[in-house]
């Protein structure tokens, strides 16, 4: 039967991936609590239904650092998409760019950053770390300029390394993407300070991001905030947009779920920088409540893997497409027809029975 929704898509690829790689990717720290809570706390907000707008005609597009996107759903930086689909990142690219939506690479992608550019014509964003090797980052930055890129998300959470207890129990390793010639298809560290450069920096701070917005004329994206006070340094940094972000549950274990941080990164931010989030979004309405807590826009991680897995390129498009379509129900069912539209009175807080 064809997948109604994202739940049906996972079902798909747990069944045809292997073990190991559905459990890579479907994971996340320790107990997974932050995995589960990043998805049971959209329960807690309700949804206000308005009636008598007039809904006939809804748009879902927006800017995201002055890129238009058809819908608020980009997808996240994540890594190897070859384990889901043998076009990997290709793919995803595709249906990306055909959704009109922008797609992350990762730093850890399984396509070279120039060839993907080079694909199809659509929005692209590179992910990296604050890499300990500042020639390295200098040649990344500016091989990201050159392929087009039009911004850098510098993910900051992954300055020490997670215990993810699956990926343990089924001895599996993870391989250095292609973008990394030096390191290229060997295993990762499995402890901090491996060799030089090759990873996220355990002893980076603040002024290491600072480093890199100075070093780039890309809009700079902090991704994995969870505070206000870490907002507020993102800010000082000088950043153009925040994630909010616990890396999907796969890092810190036992972290509130990032729709439980998002008013207060948004707070914090005082309108100063855009606002992102991502972590357990499956639903159209997750998306809704995101914005309505003052989100600019979403991510997608999982959901792309289970798109890939199923269907390839149509797969990650239908991904989209249901995602939109329930955006779409619940955009006019709330009698939001735009999406600057969407405010604090669509959601109320509401304790889960
Ligand atoms: C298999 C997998 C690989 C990932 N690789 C990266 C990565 O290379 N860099 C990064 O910043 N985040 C990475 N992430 C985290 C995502 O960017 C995102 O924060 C997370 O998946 C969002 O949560 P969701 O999966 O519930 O949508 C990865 C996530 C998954 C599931």
């Amino acid at each position: 039967m064809d997948p109604v929704n994202i739940f049906d898509f996972e079902a798909i690829a747990r069944e045809r991936l292997p073990k190991e790689e559905y459990d890579y990717i479907a994971g996340g720290a320790t107990d997974e609590l932050s995995v589960e809570r990043n998805r049971r706390a959209f329960e807690s907000w309700a949804l206000r239904p308005r009636v008598m707008r007039d809904v006939s005609r809804l748009d879902l597009s927006t800017t995201v650092l002055g890129t238009k996107v058809a819908l608020p759903v980009l997808i996240a930086p994540c890594g190897g998409h070859k384990k889901a689909h043998p076009e990997g990142e290709f793919a995803t690219f595709r249906a990306a760019a055909s959704r009109g939506t922008v797609f992350a690479v990762s730093a850890n992608s399984s396509t070279s950053f120039q060839d993907l550019a080079q694909a199809a014509s659509g929005a692209l964003w590179v992910q990296l770390y604050p890499f300990r090797d500042k020639e390295m980052l200098t040649e990344w930055l500016q091989r990201a300029k050159r392929a087009g890129y039009k911004a850098v998300c510098v993910t900051l959470d992954s300055q020490w390394p997670p215990k993810r207890e699956r990926n343990i129990r089924n001895n599996y390793k993870r391989i250095r993407g292609v973008n990394y010639p030096a390191f290229a298809g060997s295993a990762v560290a499995p402890r901090p300070g491996g060799r030089a450069g090759e990873g996220s920096d355990p002893a980076a701070t603040w002024e290491d991001l600072q480093w890199i917005k100075a070093a780039t004329d890309l809009p700079v994206v902090a991704k994995g905030i969870m505070t206000g006070e870490d907002v507020e340094a993102c800010v000082a940094a000088g950043v153009d947009a925040v994630i909010v972000s616990n890396h999907g549950g796969r890092h810190l274990d036992n972290t509130l779920a990032t729709i439980e941080v998002l008013p207060e990164a948004v707070a914090a931010a005082k309108g100063r920088v855009e606002v992102l989030l991502d972590g357990g979004i499956r639903r159209g309405a997750d998306v809704v409540k995101a914005i309505a807590l003052g989100a600019r826009a979403v991510f997608i991680g999982r959901p792309l893997f289970w798109g890939l897995a199923a269907d390839g390129e149509r797969g990650v498009a239908r991904v989209l497409d249901i995602l939109k379509e329930e955006i779409e129900i619940t955009m006019a069912k709330c009698g939001r027809p735009i999406i600057a539209d969407i405010d604090a009175s669509v959601v109320v807080k509401a304790p889960r029975l």
